[in-house]
């Protein structure tokens, strides 16, 4: 049984308390204070740009802090988010997450010589989007509606139209021929969305208007991946060519789910798993399309379900001790009611925990996903590995 209406308010004034902690304000006006304070200058040789650049759109499994920068309710720039993000010295940044992102590590895996910054940064500007732009948002999804409940997020439509912001920016640059050459053959365009569809669309109560009052879930998946069709085939217009797209992840399994349906430490919630199948089966079918349809772009399927899976169940195997219980978060068995902010309590054992917190993996997960995206099997990444797509 479904008990999602009470617990999705409490969630919503938790956040909102968190959102107006004083705190909290003083951590961003200091964090203005020092973006305005950096240096704008950035120095980029020749044989940096050969490295090539991810484009990374998404949600909150890959936001590097855009939401930093929205009037939102879902924002991970508190701390002990990013306790481990070496870069920023364990300043939390605005990932939803202790450390590395996936786009953060399959862009080191790459060589890329820097992570890829947020588009809504005021200084993502100049050269410095020729090593990649983030336009993840947390909350986003590949509907408007989705996510309605933060308020504010980036959906992919809106992620798209930055992105036609970002390819004039290149144009400007390197010149027209350049750029088109930068963007077809040295860009990686990662989409990592679709959890929020089903987590803050339709599997939310009534009051959040959630389709699924009017929507059989097949006409909902439907509905998604037209959706996603036009915004990937949008991406390819403004000349993208290397797509790496990840299925929806086992939604079912994370901690706030098991929470608020009291499971016990093997299970998972169904209706959610059943939902992320249904929408990845027939992800894998349009990517095929995709890729027989339009001219000299490969797409490829990377099967996040499968690998996040294979963690959850064989968590030992990989060295964690849990991959039922948020390493940061509180509330029920799970800790996976409240968000993790500074009064949440937090495990000692960071790399030991599956998830970092109700939502999302740790960096210790997020490193051995990645790993696999980059080199791994067909099962895991096809038609090619993430190496092979940056080497076509
Ligand atoms: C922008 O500023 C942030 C915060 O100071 C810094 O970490 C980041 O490296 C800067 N990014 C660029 C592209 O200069
Ligand atoms: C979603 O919002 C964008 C930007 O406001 C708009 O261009 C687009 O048409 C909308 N999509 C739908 C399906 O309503
Ligand atoms: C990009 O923006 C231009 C307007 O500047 C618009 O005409 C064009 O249709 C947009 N392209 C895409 C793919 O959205």
């Amino acid at each position: 049984m479904y008990i999602y209406v009470p617990l999705d308010l409490f969630l919503a004034v938790s956040a909102i308390t968190m959102a107006f902690n004083f705190h909290h304000i003083v951590a961003l006006v200091m964090c203005l204070i020092t973006i305005s304070l950096s240096s704008f200058g950035i120095s980029q040789s020749d044989e940096d740009l050969t490295k090539g650049a991810s484009f990374i759109f998404g949600d909150s499994l890959v936001d590097a802090g855009n939401n930093n920068y929205l009037p939102t309710l879902s924002r991970a720039n508190i701390s002990p988010n990013g306790i481990d993000f070496k870069a920023s010295g364990g300043t939390p940044t605005g990932r939803y997450t202790n450390g590395r992102t996936i786009g953060d590590i399959v862009g080191e895996e790459l060589g890329q010589t820097h992570y890829a910054s947020p588009f809504l940064a005021p200084n993502t500007t100049g050269r410095a989007i020729l090593y990649g732009v983030n336009y993840a948002s947390g909350g986003g999804g590949i509907m408007n509606a989705t996510g309605r409940i933060f308020v504010n997020r980036l959906s992919m439509d809106i992620q798209v139209d930055y992105f036609n912001i970002t390819r004039k920016q290149i144009d400007q640059l390197l010149g027209p021929s350049k750029a088109k050459e930068y963007v077809t053959k040295r860009s990686i365009f990662s989409i990592t969305i679709g959890s929020n569809d089903f987590l803050n669309n339709y599997l939310l109560p009534v009051i959040s208007m959630g389709a699924r009052i009017t929507q059989s879930p097949n006409s909902f998946v439907d509905d998604l991946l037209n959706h996603l069709r036009g915004q990937l085939t949008r991406l390819y217009q403004l000349d993208a060519r290397k797509f790496v797209i990840g299925n929806v992840g086992p939604i079912g399994c994370i901690p706030y789910q098991k929470t608020i349906n009291q499971l016990s430490e093997v299970e998972c919630v169904s209706l959610p798993n059943k939902l992320a199948l249904q929408y990845n089966a027939r992800l894998k079918d349009l990517l095929q399309e995709l890729n027989e349809n339009l001219e000299g772009a490969t797409f490829v399927h990377a099967n996040v379900y499968d690998l996040v899976m294979e963690l959850i169940t064989n968590y030992a195997k990989y060295g964690f001790t849990s991959s039922s219980k948020a390493c940061c978060g509180n509330g029920g068995q799970f800790a996976g009611i409240i968000p993790c902010g500074p009064s949440s309590s937090v495990c000692s054992d960071r790399d030991k925990h599956v998830f970092w917190d109700p939502y999302h993996p740790s960096e210790a997960a997020n490193l051995i996903i990645a790993k696999q995206l980059v080199d791994g099997e067909k099962k895991y990444i096809s038609p090619v590995n993430l190496r092979q797509l940056r080497d076509l």
